[in-house]
């Protein structure tokens, strides 16, 4: 439903239209939309559905960031804010976050602008993309576009980013692709074995350029956990790429931003300029200050929110004998034993909508983002009845 732009400033914020509004910004089912185009997101979905599929914050970006989109517009939408300041004033307010300077930061159409700078000025035909099986693909997607061979890593028993395999393969690379947590199983691999792998790689195929994807990162709880912002600024082959789609509710907006050394940083910079997408949204940029300026409360209260439904829906599923990977994101991955297909259109039959397919796991894993705590107790009814599970291992 389009919106003028009069009934846009009108409407954010206030009652049923603001809750319409902020479903736009929080953009609930995109990312699952982006790679299963046939799939809705939550708007275009019936009402009532419970949207599973993607891995969104369920409550969208909040009270702050809404009420900085509207004041963006200026007073009534008469009077727009100044344009020009905005990125370097969010570059700013990103820099004191992570107590780097501005030389280190580059923001993005989202953090898909990041991930695709990053596969375009570091791989060629013979520098290929290296990257697990699965994992996010949009790096994947692009060097496949462009003709660039690419280099799949299957995981470890855990489904974790199996390092050995990976440095192999890294050796004479263009780009690894270092998804951490995993998009789409969940795992995490701790802050010191991703150090030492990272210098192993720098030591044995000096080329190669690691981009570190931290776009769930502030859901994870494993105590070995770091970001590895404060290596990226030091090493020309470290990027560190960050999103505000994901805890911050903001994927309808698309900002995101890649932390690394001014050299590399400036090669990302310069190929927006020169043939990018320079495609900055004046209005995310003014959210995205928002976001990052609020308290650091905000991060804290999301990750215990989800930590606390990410516990209940796993203890669900394990209590009735399916395994989940060790989850350290807003969404899970687990062996339901069936095609995921076939539990996906039995779920949507009954209001839930799940994950898409992730290959080679399609035949018996599923990916389940996760919702409000009121969600996913209603979806584990569902999810119950569709796998005939309703009870606890235990109990039957
Ligand atoms: C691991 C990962 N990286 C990057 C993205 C891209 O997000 P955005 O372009 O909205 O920042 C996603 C989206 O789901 C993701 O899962």
């Amino acid at each position: 439903m389009p919106l003028t732009r009069r009934e846009f400033v009108q409407t954010v914020g206030v009652g049923a239209a603001g809750a319409l509004t902020s479903s736009y910004i929080g953009a609930r089912g995109r990312e699952n939309g982006v790679w299963a185009a046939l799939e809705p997101s939550l708007a275009a979905a019936e009402p009532g559905t419970i949207v599973l599929a993607s891995n969104e914050n369920p409550l969208g970006p909040g009270k702050t960031v809404l009420d900085a989109v509207r004041a963006a517009f200026g007073d009534g939408g008469r009077a727009p804010g100044r344009y020009s300041g905005s990125a370097g004033e969010l570059i700013d307010v990103i820099t004191k976050k992570f107590g780097v300077k501005p030389e280190n930061v580059v923001l993005g159409c989202g953090s898909t602008q990041i991930l695709r700078s990053a596969t375009h000025l570091f791989t060629a035909k013979d520098k290929p993309l290296v990257g697990t099986i699965p994992t996010y693909e949009e790096c994947v997607g692009y060097a496949e576009m462009m003709g660039y061979p690419v280099r799949g890593v299957s995981l470890d028993a855990d489904f974790k980013i199996d390092l050995d395999k990976m440095g192999d393969a890294a050796k004479g690379a263009g780009l690894i692709f270092y998804c951490n947590p995993n998009n789409p199983t969940a795992t995490y691999v701790g802050a010191k074995a991703s150090r030492d792998f990272f210098a192993k790689v720098n030591r044995e195929s000096p080329g190669t350029t690691i981009l570190v994807d931290e776009a769930y990162f502030d859901y994870v709880t494993d105590p070995d956990h770091d970001t590895h912002v404060p290596l990226a600024i030091e090493n020309p082959r470290i990027i560190v790429a960050r999103t505000f789609s994901k805890a911050y509710g903001m994927a309808g907006l698309r900002m995101g931003y890649a932390i690394g050394h001014p050299e590399t940083i400036k090669k990302m910079a310069e190929w927006d300029a020169g043939g990018g997408t320079s495609s900055l949204n004046v209005l995310a940029m003014h959210a995205g200050i928002a976001a990052l300026s609020q308290a650091p409360g905000y991060i804290t209260a999301e990750r215990a929110r989800n930590t606390e439904v990410r516990d209940f829906t796993m203890k669900w599923f394990a209590d009735r004998g399916m395994k989940p990977t060790d989850s350290q994101a807003n969404f899970m991955f687990v062996d339901i034993g069936r095609p995921a297909k076939d539990f996906r259109a039995a779920c949507r039959a009954r209001g839930v909508m799940v994950a898409r397919d992730f290959p080679p796991f399609e035949k018996t894993h599923c990916r389940i983002s996760f919702g409000t705590m009121e969600e996913m107790k209603k979806a584990v009814a569902v999810f119950g009845d569709v796998l005939g599970k309703k009870t606890t291992a235990a109990a039957a």
